[in-house]
């Protein structure tokens, strides 16, 4: 591989979209690392731009553009040449017709892709001319690639790439492939050596992790990797997402009875009406939803529940919506990520007309909001006067003596920094936070325990 062109450069990397393309950012700052290069803070400080795109919607989308186009306005590049490089989702989906509108570009990489960045950008500066790369290649191979975390105390791993479901609206599966799980072992080691290395905290990604191991054994084993990864020590386990139709009893059981397997679930509903899910491809029906909600409330009581749901889908009506909101005060969430329907060229769902006006699929957007607003103030009521474990990431944005951590439930939770500590000093530790507060989006209280 040729970089000796790299060594000593320096780059920035802004990253768009889902924690699939944030940890390819980490994989890609790693290989860039390795070759020398140093991550600068700004884009006027680098030799190397590299933005990680997403398509998922339109305003994702049309952000590129923008950035592309702010960077022709820079000063200088410190080493007096700049290379462009733009990789994730849209470079997946455009290839080389991204630069018909963005003449700037100057290296071209897909999700399948990341692990040849260095030698492309590398070739750019050799030659000056633009490097495209999108072929179909290993998708798992990044996960050997070198590794630049943020952060020493929590990691994101990846157990499988790509996605088999085909939702109608959705764009992912035509720009991450099939499904495709990574070795059992593989997994397992690298989260062994992560603990090794200090690693507190690990969220396991896939866009569908309850059906992992499906294309390697016949039969999903999440359920087995759950318990394997909590064998491992680690002392907390996220994971993100769970598809509904997917979740298996034993799975439910592995999240009970696996100490670190966090008492949360992120559990996409999108709609609450089952004539949409059959049109959004979601093979499940309200009713079916909701029997799982029950199912693992039985298992899991105190489990904090979020979910993502779409507003606007073509052709839904007010009663449609209706029961989205009526599903939504049903199941109480602890949080939501909400989306405005954006059609997606080559998706089934961007055939569908939808007559109704943009006024009211806003209004409709709003009503769910504050549905969804009620439901997580009213979650965080029953941690009121407990006592909370909270995982220091570091202060709260508006004031830095205040730390900002994250309880099991995956609340924020806010507390004055303790007199004569230092934030330097908290960050990766477990303190206990007594809440007397709860808010909307957070938790706020008085540290109480020392930390661990
Ligand atoms: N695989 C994950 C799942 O099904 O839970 C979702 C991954 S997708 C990156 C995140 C969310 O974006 C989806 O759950 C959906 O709510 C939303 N989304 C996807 N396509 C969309 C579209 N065309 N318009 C609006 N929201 C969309
Ligand atoms: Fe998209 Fe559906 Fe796959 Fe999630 S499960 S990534 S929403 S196609
Ligand atoms: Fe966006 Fe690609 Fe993720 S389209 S949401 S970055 S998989």
């Amino acid at each position: 591989m040729q970089t000796s062109n790299l060594f000593g450069k320096t780059y920035f990397i802004r990253t768009f979209g889902c924690q699939m393309n944030m940890h390819d950012s980490e994989r890609v700052s790693g290989l860039l690392d390795s070759c020398g290069c140093l991550e600068v803070a700004q884009p006027e400080d680098a030799d190397i731009v590299i933005f990680m795109t997403c398509c998922v919607r339109e305003a994702a989308d049309t952000r590129l553009y923008g950035q592309c186009s702010s960077c022709k306005s820079l000063p200088p590049a410190p080493s007096g040449k700049r290379v462009i490089a733009v990789g994730g989702c849209i470079a997946q989906r455009d290839g080389a017709g991204l630069l018909t509108n963005l003449d700037n570009v100057d290296v071209i990489f897909g999700t399948h892709s990341i692990t040849h960045v260095a030698e492309l950008i590398d070739r750019a500066f050799a030659e000056g001319s633009s490097q495209v790369l999108c072929e179909e290649s290993d998708p798992c191979a990044a996960t050997s690639m070198p590794w630049h975390r943020a952060e020493s105390y929590r990691a994101w791993v990846p157990i499988m790439t790509g996605c088999n479901n085909f939702c109608s609206y959705c764009i992912v599966p035509y720009v991450r492939g099939r499904e495709k799980s990574r070795q059992f072992e593989e997994i397992v080691d690298e989260v062994t050596g992560l603990v090794r290395m200090g690693v507190r905290e690990i969220t396991l990604l896939g866009q569908n992790v309850n059906s992992y191991g499906r294309d390697l054994f016949g039969e999903p084993r999440f359920a087995e990797l759950l318990r394997a990864v909590g064998d491992t020590g680690v002392e907390r386990i996220f994971f993100t997402s769970s598809h509904p139709k997917d979740l298996l009893p034993q799975t439910i059981d592995a999240m009970a009875e696996v100490p670190a397997v966090m008492p949360q679930l992120h559990l996409a509903v999108q709609s609450g009406s089952s004539r949409i899910l059959k049109l959004m491809n979601r093979r499940y029906t309200r009713e079916q939803y909701l029997d799982l909600i029950d199912r693992v409330r039985d298992r899991i009581p105190d489990i904090a529940l979020s979910t993502d749901i779409i507003v606007g889908f073509p052709g839904e009506t007010e009663e449609d919506f209706e029961q989205t909101l009526s599903l939504a005060e049903q199941v109480g969430y602890a949080q939501a990520f909400t989306f405005i329907y954006s059609k997606r060229a080559g998706t089934p769902a961007a055939e569908i007309d939808d007559p109704t006006p943009r006024d009211v699929i806003l209004e409709r957007f709003n009503r769910l909001v504050k549905v969804i607003e009620d439901s997580a103030y009213a979650f965080n009521q029953h941690d009121l006067n407990a006592v909370v474990p909270a995982l220091v990431e570091g202060t709260s944005k508006k004031d830095p003596s205040i730390l900002l951590g994250k309880s099991p439930k995956n609340q924020t939770v806010h507390a004055p920094i303790p007199q004569g500590v230092s934030i330097e000093d908290l960050v990766g530790k477990i303190v206990d936070v007594k809440v007397d507060r709860a808010r909307t989006w957070y938790l706020s209280g008085t540290v109480i325990g020392s930390s661990r």
